[in-house]
């Protein structure tokens, strides 16, 4: 599984300049959040899914899609305290909010706990890409955001 992290890694350094213009979400920038969730993909904007899901994906962190992220107690709290204060359902003014958010809220907010992003009908119907584009050694999985958004850490995702 690091590995396939690496190559995560890997394919956001090669990647093509981005395709698109218009969307910056709140980055990540707390910085134990960061080097955390950080560490095998892009920290996701916490803007992508509502405070509900950020916790259930901290509280179940020894089950994080296969991986055990063994987190300390102290630093899970933290890390949950911060991505559900800035999640895409915070008050407004926590979460620097686009067209792109309020889409992705509005499948998530009447019920469910999604823990992915590239699960909602938003994302999908934004990223309506040929399976040959998801399949590129570049891309790899649909998580890996910064094979084709280069600043999706800072936010970022269009072009300048
Ligand atoms: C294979 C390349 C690719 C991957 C991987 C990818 N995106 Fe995109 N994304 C695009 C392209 C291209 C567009 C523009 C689509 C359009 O304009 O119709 C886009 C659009 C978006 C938009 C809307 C921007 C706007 O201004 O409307 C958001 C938000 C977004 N992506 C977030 C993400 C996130 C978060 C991830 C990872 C979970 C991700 N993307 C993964 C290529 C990608
Ligand atoms: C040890 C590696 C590792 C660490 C550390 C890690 N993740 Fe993940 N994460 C994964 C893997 C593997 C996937 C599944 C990727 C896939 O299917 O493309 C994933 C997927 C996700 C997804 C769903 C992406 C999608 O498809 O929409 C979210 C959300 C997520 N992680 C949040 C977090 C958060 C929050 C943290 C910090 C508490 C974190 N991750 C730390 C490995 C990790």
């Amino acid at each position: 599984m690091r590995l396939v992290a690496a190559v995560m890694v890997l394919a956001g350094l090669v990647a093509s300049p981005p395709l698109l213009a218009g969307t910056r979400l709140e980055p990540v920038t707390d910085p134990l959040t960061q080097k955390v969730c950080g560490e095998c993909h892009l920290a996701f904007p916490p803007g992508l899914l509502p405070a509900r899901s950020w916790a259930a994906l901290v509280d179940g962190a020894a089950d994080h899609f296969g991986e055990d992220l063994a987190l300390p107690p102290g630093e899970a709290a933290q890390i949950r305290a911060w991505l559900t204060g800035h999640a895409g359902d915070a008050p407004v003014g926590s979460a620097s909010g686009g067209r792109g958010l309020r889409d992705y809220m509005r499948w998530v907010a009447p019920a469910g706990t999604p823990r992915r992003i590239t699960e909602n009908p938003a994302f999908l119907r934004e990223h309506d890409f040929s399976p040959r584009t998801w399949q590129d050694p570049k891309v790899m999985t649909k998580s890996n955001c910064l094979a084709c958004h280069p600043g999706a850490a800072q936010g970022w995702f269009d072009d300048d």
